[in-house]
């Protein structure tokens, strides 16, 4: 009840939907975003993922009445930051596409995607400090690999906001659209990534990923394995005959 659901061909779109609290990120909305981007990951028709808000909210941020009252150890046991981590494990690429507000829990959330797409409206925000805290769900790290040290200090330091082309600029989003538009867009992206060949993809997300998480040296072997790889799957065969032979290609997944 807190997402809607749908296909668009090849993409699997997922809306947060509780418009009335800003999108609002409570536990039982995080259990059903979660269950439903895991859907989409083990379901073959599906090539890549949205997620995407209402026009006035992408989010804004973890449910602050639901977390209001809670203790240390309400927060140590509660599953509620684990599903920021279960993103990680997703294995198709998701495009977080975002219109206005984009705050906190919100705008970790962007980030832990992989392709953030942005209508003009959008403002990308870490304004826990204002509430006493400090991001909790990557926001101190995603953002200050994304945007640097200086920005990223303003942002979880004083709360400070990003417009959207601010956000573009600092290298935070891919893209900018007329707030019109930017969801067909997104959709339009994730259905050119969902075209290509399932496997490449899968493990050329895996390989950029790897690079916030490894050294150079580790990350380079690791992407090398994972080329290796590659030679042993038919879209491999296929690609390179059809560049050769001047005609498309035709990806199988295999
Ligand atoms: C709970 C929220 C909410 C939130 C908005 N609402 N944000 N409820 N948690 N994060 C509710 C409001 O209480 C209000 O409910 C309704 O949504 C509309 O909000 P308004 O403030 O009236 O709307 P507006 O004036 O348009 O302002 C929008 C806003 C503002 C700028 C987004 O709501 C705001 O500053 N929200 C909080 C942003 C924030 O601090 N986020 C970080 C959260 S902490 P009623 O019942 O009055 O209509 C966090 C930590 C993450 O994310 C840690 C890891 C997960």
């Amino acid at each position: 009840t807190n997402i809607l659901v749908r296909r668009e061909d090849r993409v699997g779109v997922v809306q947060l939907n509780r418009p009335q609290a800003r999108n609002a990120l409570n536990a039982a909305l995080m259990a059903e975003l979660i269950a439903a981007l895991q859907a989409f990951d083990a379901d073959s028709e599906i090539g890549c993922i949205v997620i995407t808000g209402s026009e006035a909210a992408f989010a804004a941020g973890a449910d602050i009445k639901q977390m209001a009252e809670a203790s240390v150890i309400d927060m140590i046991d509660s599953p509620f930051i684990g599903y920021w981590d279960e993103l990680r494990r997703i294995t198709k690429p998701v495009v977080a596409a975002v219109s206005g507000w984009c705050l906190g829990g919100g705008c970790e959330l962007a980030m832990a995607c992989d392709l953030i797409l942005a209508a003009e409206s959008a403002v990308f925000g870490q304004p826990e400090i204002n509430l006493g805290v400090i991001p909790g769900a990557g926001g101190t790290q995603r953002l200050t690999l994304a945007v640097g040290k200086a920005l990223a200090m303003e942002m979880v330091l004083n709360g400070r906001t990003l417009s959207a082309e601010e956000a573009l600029r600092a290298g935070l989003i891919n893209r900018v659209y007329p707030v019109e538009v930017y969801l067909e867009e997104a959709i339009r992206l994730a259905n050119a990534i969902a075209a290509r060949a399932p496997v490449a993809v899968r493990l050329a997300k895996e390989a950029v990923n790897a690079s916030f998480e490894m050294s150079l040296r580790a990350g380079l072997d690791h992407e090398r394995r994972l080329f290796y790889l590659l030679f042993s799957t038919d879209d491999q065969k296929e690609g390179m005959d059809a560049f050769i032979n001047k005609r498309p290609a035709h990806w199988r997944g295999q």
